[in-house]
């Protein structure tokens, strides 16, 4: 090992993104490289409520940070590879749904609320304080730190980055992570530095997909009061789908609520552009009005979330580049998308394993140093841009299956409320399972790909095509 300086790596975001890879680098830094100043905007962690799905991919890669033992408790069951239901589909646009079809994964969906998912992580922090890890990366903690701009000596090959905050003062790193969410603001600072910038102008703010979402969480004692039996008091996970609309249920919470997503279609506006703030208060008779005609079960659910809010559901879509030399946007920064496939968190979670396993590779010197770098961002641009793509693009193909308006299914005859045949259904909504076997793969094979890029491009003599 060398025995130079630690390599100072600046994290943008203490979202579920930006305090995974602070987790992954600790975890995996075995030789001591790294130090991390972690920069946060807000005051303090928000708990953020409602549920999140993590998929047996995404505890794979959370129990190689360390995790398991700590999440473990949280989930409905014990993890493991067993064919389970992740939802059972029913048609529900109508005064009497019925059930459809089971989507099935090997090893079901873990839910977790996200504060408990998100207290693991913070717990897990390589902070000086902290008695639960063992620190092979230093990590300091900046609260009240939001990011302004960024500047790079130019003049050097490697040149630290200077970072400017807002009322603090600057401070420098060698390596930039921008994990600050779908309003990026590292985003918008690198695409303006790279060559072109023009090019990048429509990547710059998030795009209004026309959907927006109705959450709350609703509890077990007011649904078994307000429908007694209610199948979602039993159930891992339901879906009741209708033309345009459907509404996605899970427990959370070791069961003592249930977590709502309903997303709709929102064609008030023609215009395509969301006016107005992201998320909103509304009122119990809109959440209604938006859902009349459905089933009994889905009007007790929302007879039981008393206070819902509005999401308006907006994307990043197709960003062609997350990296150049020693900048790095990862999770929604990177790639935020739709939620209908539960998969936004885990491929930002995929992003900082792969990154925090390349930095830490034995084949990266202490201090890092420029050919490596940029070959880590080449590598990380190869594999992680077409990854996103692919995923985004799913997740937008499942959304138009789960709510009948996928093209290509024979589903365009059909409006809301209407009966569609059985075997129409069944044909759309096995297309959603396969959308969703990416969920128990195994993410040491990207991580073993990364790995042996990194070998192969590595060499004295080699030259390095920069993108
Ligand atoms: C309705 C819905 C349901 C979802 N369900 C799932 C699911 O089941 N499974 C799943 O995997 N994903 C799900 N997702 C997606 C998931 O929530 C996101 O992909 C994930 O939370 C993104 O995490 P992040 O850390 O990249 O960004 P964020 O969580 O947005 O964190 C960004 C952080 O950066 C901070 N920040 C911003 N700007 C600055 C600045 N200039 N300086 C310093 N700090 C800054 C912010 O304060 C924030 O703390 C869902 C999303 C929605 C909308
Ligand atoms: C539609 O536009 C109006 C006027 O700008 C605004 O008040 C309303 O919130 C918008 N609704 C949506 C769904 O964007
Ligand atoms: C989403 O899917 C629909 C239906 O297949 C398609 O028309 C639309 O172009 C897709 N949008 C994106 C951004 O891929």
């Amino acid at each position: 090992m060398v025995q130079g300086e630690r390599s100072h790596i600046a994290i943008i975001g203490a979202g579920i993104v930006g305090l995974a890879f602070a987790v992954a680098l600790n975890a995996l830094d075995k030789e001591h490289k790294f130090a991390i100043d972690l920069y946060e905007a807000t005051p303090e962690l928000a708990e953020i409520g409602a549920g999140i799905n993590v998929w047996p991919l995404t505890l794979s890669i959370l129990k190689e940070m360390g995790l398991h033992q700590t999440l473990i408790p949280f989930f409905d069951h014990y993890p493991d590879l067993e064919r389970r239901v992740i939802f059972g589909l029913r048609k529900a646009d109508e005064k009497n749904g019925f059930h459809v079809y089971d989507v099935m994964n090997e090893g079901g969906a873990l839910r977790i609320h996200r504060a408990d998912l998100q207290r693991g992580l913070i717990q897990h922090l390589p902070l000086s304080k902290s008695n639960k890890v063992h620190i092979n990366t230093p990590c300091t903690f900046h609260l009240n730190h939001r990011l302004k701009d960024y500047t790079r000596d130019a003049s050097e090959d490697f040149g630290r980055i200077k970072l400017h905050f807002d009322k603090k003062p600057s401070r420098e790193c060698d390596v930039l992570i921008g994990a600050d969410g779908i309003h990026s603001t590292v985003r918008q600072l690198f695409l303006s530095r790279l060559p072109s910038p023009e090019r990048y102008d429509k990547y710059r703010k998030p795009v209004w997909s026309g959907l927006v979402a109705y959450r709350g969480l609703v509890s077990r004692e007011d649904l078994e009061e307000t429908y007694p039996g209610h199948r979602a008091l039993t159930h891992p996970g339901l879906i009741y789908t209708g033309k345009t609309r459907y509404v996605t249920i899970y427990p959370v919470s070791g069961g003592k609520f249930i977590n709502v997503v309903a997303i709709a279609r929102d064609t008030s506006n023609d215009t395509g552009v969301w006016k107005g703030p992201w998320k909103v208060e509304v009122t119990q008779e809109e959440f209604f009005h938006t859902y009349q005609g459905f089933d009994e079960e889905v009007l007790a659910l929302i007879h039981c979330i008393k206070k819902p809010t509005k999401w308006a559901l907006h994307v990043l879509d197709h960003l062609d580049i997350f990296s150049k030399q020693q900048v790095f946007l990862m999770g929604d920064a990177a790639h935020a998308m739709l939620p209908h496939l539960g998969a936004g968190a885990t491929v930002g979670i995929e992003d900082a394993y792969i990154l925090a396993s390349m930095l830490t590779h034995q084949s990266t010197s202490r201090p890092l140093n420029s050919e490596k770098i940029k070959l880590i961002s080449t590598i990380y641009n190869t594999v992680l841009v077409p990854h996103a793509t692919r995923m985004s693009k799913l997740t937008n193909d499942t959304g138009h299956l789960l709510d009948l308006t996928a093209p290509g299914f024979d589903l365009e005859h059909y409006t809301l409320g209407d009966r569609i045949p059985l075997e129409t259904l069944i044909n759309a909504f096995r297309q959603v399972e396969r959308n969703w076997i990416w969920s128990s793969s195994d993410p040491e094979e990207d991580r073993r790909k990364v790995e042996d890029l990194l070998e192969s491009w590595s060499g004295p003599r080699l030259s390095i095509s920069h993108q």
